[in-house]
């Protein structure tokens, strides 16, 4: 009988603890039915019981004065949620309704402008957690609304991000598609920005969900998804404590990682979606022009014929002074070199009428519109498709950057005011200031002394060093920024101590270390046999690779381009490039630097994270044609930087025949010697190589007693296939006085079987380098053994 009782009183004991679960494991702060907060009061909070996070009223316009929104902020003052996007002034009041069961944020005049629909769900109970949820609650345990389902503008760790979800900001919005892609809309139509899932995904998803690990890094969930996919990583992933990471859509356009320390207020953008902020569609407004001011991107008017639609604001966009339809004259094609209207789906897709999509070349692009009614501006791209685009009146938005081939054309009333373009004429107005200002110095010394010609001299010599100082210093600024400086060979001749510095000596010439005025120590490439270059040819592609950013990209700081020097001036990496890291040299020192079989393998993850980047991600780069050990860098930490990318582009005969040359033998694809066209298989052939090289620590083309006088590749795949995996890995891994090293065999045999995949000959057979990411994570399943 008592025995029973116990038993009983257990059972229901055990009941409730399941039942209080989750609140158990996370504690948190409970409001009561008819609390209220008032925004004349905005000391007045509900904290989360370790007060990391707290609810209450925060001013737009800082210190303290209205309007006010109702927010949820982390400590030191970010917000990551509000109820609402309405303001409210300092009348307001934020209430957990007494009765009705929902909140409700009021307004001055007694309006409700903002609540949480909970009206007759039988809330009875509403609480804040330390992650920053605030939660209304049935019967005390069951949730039935939660600010982490209804997200603003932020996504914070621990909070899902389903299919349902969206997140704001303006006509921004970022979603999570039942695919498993994730995009950037603007207006709800336009998608700007998109990723998706490899391929093997995708079709099988249930219930995809989205979130930010507290670590960094952003990933989307599936029950079909072993573990998570990746998405990005913030570049300070696995680091740091006591801060907080969030993903927020910001009023640009642009979606950002940012850290923030606790107790801090202030924000480190840690990761970005669109890395040129002027691709972000509608940025600029309607009929906008970004443009870059060297550091910030900017919004002009396509020329004179235009006005901004807000003197105050020019991202609101532009508009004609004079209507196309009221013209007195005639209608004429304004020309925008170097310009290009962004055209992304379903804009670039023959949607509607008049909007099309045209195989035609640059000067019908340009007069069939003009005599087409229904036609407002053209762009041709220039970019090898043979592509114009025909744009109907509507949302127009562009883009200006002096490495862009499009040419873009708008109907405006003749004549067309041909402008100077926006940034140059900005420096130019700067130049003639300073001019004058020297000018009139110079007359007023000169009257005063009567030694005219001598202090004219004195004065022109000491105000051009000043200058000079000054540009240098102007020059430093820029070194944060990404456009290239421009430096001169004098510069870099000083910097290099004259060439003395050799580090080494790429395909396309020898490499020094420099120092420059900032003390940054820099590698300066100088490149040989392009003398006859062309300047115009240099500056693009140097455009384009200052462009090109990715955490496993060598980043280009500047360049030379004076008479017949070209220079390219790069970030310096610390641990030299992986030759020197990687294969047996006798040299003791070097020896003891062996590298561990994980570095090993997040280098080749790198390695293949940087090439996909290049393949897939950058618009303006392709393939890069040259990749071999002594092509990738490492940095301190061990990071894979791919460096010599964009050098093919700059002359292709010259590459072939200096390869060939200088002997990259063994990474070179098959069909390179055959002179077939090159494509990005030919770079997956190159990466497969390196990464054979990589497990075992041997050149793929050595040749000795232990491979039976064959080619390590060939002896390797033989070994391999005979089950010897031990023979293939650098033996150096599994020494007795490495006993510290721990080598993942799971991921050894993936690597091996990866790159064997890669140096398939026929290239339709290898493997695309995005799937080789996902191969080499586990992610994908690799089809064992190669079709031959
Ligand atoms: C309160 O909101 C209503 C409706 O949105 C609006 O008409 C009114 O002007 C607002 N009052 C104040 C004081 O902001
Ligand atoms: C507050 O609680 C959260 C969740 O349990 C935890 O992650 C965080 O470290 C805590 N912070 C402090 C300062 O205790
Ligand atoms: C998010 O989803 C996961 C798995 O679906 C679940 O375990 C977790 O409790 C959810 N978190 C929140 C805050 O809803
Ligand atoms: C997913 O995104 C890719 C581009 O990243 C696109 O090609 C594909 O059509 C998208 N799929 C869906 C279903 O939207
Ligand atoms: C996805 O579905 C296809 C068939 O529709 C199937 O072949 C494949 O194995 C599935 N993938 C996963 C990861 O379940
Ligand atoms: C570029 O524009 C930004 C924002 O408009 C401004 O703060 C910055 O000073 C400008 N830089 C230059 C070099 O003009
Ligand atoms: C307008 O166009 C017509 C026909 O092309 C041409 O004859 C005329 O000279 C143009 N007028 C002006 C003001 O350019």
């Amino acid at each position: 009988m008592t025995l029973q009782i116990q038993s009983l009183l257990l059972l229901q004991l055990l009941s409730i603890v399941i039942l209080f679960l989750p609140t158990i494991l996370l504690a948190v702060t409970t409001i009561s039915p008819g609390s209220t907060l008032y925004a004349s009061n905005t000391s007045q909070i509900w904290s989360s019981p370790n007060n990391t996070f707290s609810f209450g009223f925060i001013p737009l316009n800082p210190p303290n004065s209205p309007p006010f929104l109702a927010a949820i902020v982390y400590s030191g003052g970010i917000p990551i949620w509000s109820a609402g996007t309405t303001p409210v002034d300092s009348a307001g009041y934020f209430q957990f309704h007494p009765t009705a069961g929902d909140l409700r944020l009021v307004n001055g005049s007694g309006h409700t402008v903002w609540n949480s629909s909970t009206v007759g769900l039988g809330v009875s109970s509403a609480s804040l957690d330390d992650h920053g949820n605030l939660v209304l609650m049935r019967n005390g345990a069951f949730p039935v609304w939660s600010s982490f389902d209804h997200p603003t503008d932020t996504i914070v760790p621990w909070q899902n991000f389903s299919t349902r979800n969206s997140l704001r900001n303006g006509l921004f919005s970022f979603g999570l598609l039942e695919y498993g892609n994730i995009t950037l809309k603007w207006d709800d139509t336009t998608v700007y920005w998109s990723r998706r899932l490899g391929s093997s995904h995708g079709e099988n998803l249930t219930s995809p969900s989205l979130g930010l690990l507290s670590n960094g890094t952003l990933s989307v969930f599936d029950r079909s998804i072993p573990g998570m996919a990746i998405i990005a990583y913030s570049n300070d992933h696995d680091e740091g404590s006591d801060m907080l990471r969030f993903l927020r859509l910001d009023n640009d356009g642009n979606l950002r990682i940012y850290s923030t320390a606790r107790g801090s207020g202030t924000l480190t953008v840690r990761w970005v979606a669109v890395e040129d902020q002027c691709r972000v569609f509608g940025y600029c407004g309607d009929m906008g022009i970004c443009s870059y001011n060297g550091t910030n991107p900017i919004c002009t008017c396509p020329s004179e014929n235009f006005e901004q639609v807000d003197p105050k604001d020019s991202r609101k966009g532009c508009q004609r002074k004079l209507k196309t339809e009221d013209c007195p004259g005639n209608l004429t094609m304004l020309v925008m070199e170097h310009t290009l209207f962004l055209t992304y789906p379903p804009q670039s897709i023959f949607a509607v009428e008049g909007s099309q999509v045209f195989f035609v070349g640059i000067s019908a692009c340009n007069s069939n519109c003009l005599v087409n009614p229904i036609c407002d501006a053209s762009t041709i791209l220039s970019d090898g498709t043979g592509m114009c685009y025909y744009k109907i009146p509507g949302f127009i938005t562009g883009y200006y950057n002096p490495a862009l081939p499009s040419t873009s054309y708008v109907k405006v009333c003749s004549p067309a005011v041909q402008n100077p373009l926006p940034y140059v004429q900005k420096v130019v107005r700067k130049g003639d200031g300073r001019m004058q200002a020297r000018a009139v110095s110079t007359v007023l010394l000169g009257s005063v002394l009567g030694w005219l010609a001598l202090v004219h001299t004195l004065w022109w010599w000491w105000s051009s060093t000043k200058v000079g100082r000054l540009s240098g210093k102007h020059a430093l600024l820029e070194y944060a920024s990404c456009a290239p400086i421009q430096f001169s060979y004098r510069e870099l001749q000083r910097s290099t101590k004259g060439f003395s510095d050799k580090l080494g000596s790429g395909g396309f010439g020898a490499v020094y270390r420099g120092t420059l005025a900032n003390r940054m120590v820099v590698a300066v490439k100088r490149l040989e046999e392009m003398e006859q270059q062309g300047e115009r040819q240099f500056r693009m592609q140097v455009a384009t690779i200052s462009s090109t950013h990715h955490l496993n990209l060598v980043r280009l700081i500047g360049f030379c381009c004076e008479g017949r020097h070209r220079l390219l001036v790069y970030e310096f990496m610390q641990n030299k490039s992986l030759d020197t890291c990687l294969f047996q040299t006798g040299d003791e020192k070097l020896e003891s630097k062996l590298l561990s079989w994980e570095s090993r393998f997040n280098i080749a993850l790198g390695i293949a994270r940087g090439i996909t980047y290049l393949h897939d991600e950058c618009r303006d780069c392709t393939v890069h044609c040259n990749i071999k050990p002594e092509n990738i860098l490492l940095d301190e930490n061990y990071t894979a930087k791919v460096s010599d990318f964009g050098l093919a582009k700059l002359d292709h005969h010259m590459h072939r025949t200096m390869t060939s040359v200088i002997g990259t033998r063994g990474y070179l694809a098959p069909e390179w010697l055959a002179n077939l066209p090159l494509t990005t298989k030919s770079d997956v052939y190159s990466f497969g190589m390196v990464l054979l090289e990589i497990v075992s620590g041997r050149r793929n083309f050595e040749v000795s007693a232990e491979t039976n006088w064959k080619r390590f590749s060939l002896w390797a795949y033989e070994e391999f296939e005979k089950g010897n995996v031990n023979g293939v890995l650098d033996g150096r891994l599994m020494g007795n006085h490495h006993h510290e090293m721990e080598v993942d065999m799971e991921e050894v045999v993936r690597a091996i079987q990866v790159s064997f995949l890669c140096i398939q000959e026929q290239p339709s057979r290898r493997p695309r380098i995005g799937k080789v990411v996902q191969m080499l994570q586990g992610i994908t399943r690799i089809d064992w053994p190669p079709v031959h």
